[in-house]
């Protein structure tokens, strides 16, 4: 059974008698286990997408199912739900951790104790155990962000929603809540993140879906997606200047060395054609021609050429 699934959703603003389309055509789904990075430039419609998924907002059309339950209508769907919007919104500022999550997991349906149970062992896991009774305001950046999405495990979710869950943190509080999106996947939530931080997406989600201007450009695996936007060129770098017998074999292929030691090759046959002749000298590393993140959203987005 999909754990999300988003229809159409359409949304649009009335803004000094201009119509603004936030979203346009808005369609996803998730699975348990899946990262879902939900991409796309400042203003494409990421978070009005998620506010509806969420079911803070009301689509002008399309529909929103978590486990086959409509936020809009069935509040069930909501205790399947955790969200951390974009923001500092999330958590209250003058109360503790430990009083955070307590308030929230009651305000989810928890009985107190059981609340008071599972904030001590997010407490622990999330490494802020030593800061529960501290004032949220007199937290770091890190600290708070990690607290928030805590709040919103309490009552444990099979559906996270991250918008913009590392800005603003430094690396050290980025990599603890990366660890912690992995931890929480492998318990089979699925997540649905979005970030300005291409290597972080690119690193945690197992599909992409890029958004411009309200509505889905691309939605792929992201394995696939960096794969169909890779080149098929190798480059090799051998250890020791290659010999002039072996460069004269070379240009018999067509091939020109880069320097001595670096030959480029446009595709895998004539990868093994040139070991081939390299044989048996010592290759220092053999790199094939990879796309990243960046690369595949700046050409899908702005349309940049390879
Ligand atoms: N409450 C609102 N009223 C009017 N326009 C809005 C409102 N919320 C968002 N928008 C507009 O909708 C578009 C999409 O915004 P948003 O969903 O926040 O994008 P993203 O999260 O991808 O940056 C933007 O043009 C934004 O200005
Ligand atoms: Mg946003």
């Amino acid at each position: 059974m999909q754990i999300l699934e988003a229809r159409n959703l359409k949304k649009f603003y009335r803004e000094k008698g201009r119509e603004v389309e936030a979203v346009r055509d808005v369609s996803l789904t998730l699975a348990a286990g899946e990262i879902l990075a939900f991409l796309g430039p400042n203003g494409a419609g990421k978070t009005t997408s998620i506010k509806m998924i969420a079911g803070l907002i009301r689509p002008d059309d399309g529909w929103v199912r978590i486990c086959d339950r409509d936020p809009h209508h069935q509040p069930q769907a909501l205790k399947l739900l955790g969200a951390v919007l974009e923001g500092n919104r999330n958590v209250y500022w003058r109360y503790t951790p430990e009083e955070n999550l307590e308030y929230f997991g009651v305000l989810r349906g928890m009985s107190q104790n059981a609340a008071r149970k599972r904030a001590a062992d997010l407490l622990e896991r999330f490494n802020l155990a030593h800061k529960r009774r501290a004032l949220v305001q007199s937290l770091s950046r890190g600290m708070q962000q990690k607290l928030a999405i805590a709040v919103s495990l309490m009552h444990q979710p099979s559906l996270l929603l991250l918008d913009e869950p590392t800005l603003g943190l430094d690396v050290e509080a980025t990599e603890d809540v990366k660890r912690l999106v992995r931890e929480i996947v492998q318990e089979g939530c699925a997540i649905l993140l979005t970030t300005h931080q291409l290597a972080i997406a690119e690193e945690l989600s197992n599909r992409v879906a890029i958004i411009n201007k309200g509505e889905i450009v691309t939605e792929e695996t992201t394995d696939e997606l960096i794969r169909q936007f890779s080149g098929s060129a190798y480059v090799i770098e051998t250890e020791r200047p290659i010999d002039a017998e072996r460069v004269r074999k070379l240009h018999l292929l067509g091939l020109e060395c880069a320097t001595s030691r670096t030959i480029h090759v446009a595709d895998a046959p004539m990868l093994y054609q040139v070991l081939a002749i390299l044989k048996p000298l010592p290759i220092l590393q053999i790199q094939k021609d990879q796309a990243n993140l960046t690369d595949v959203f700046l050409k899908l987005v702005r349309g940049d050429e390879a």
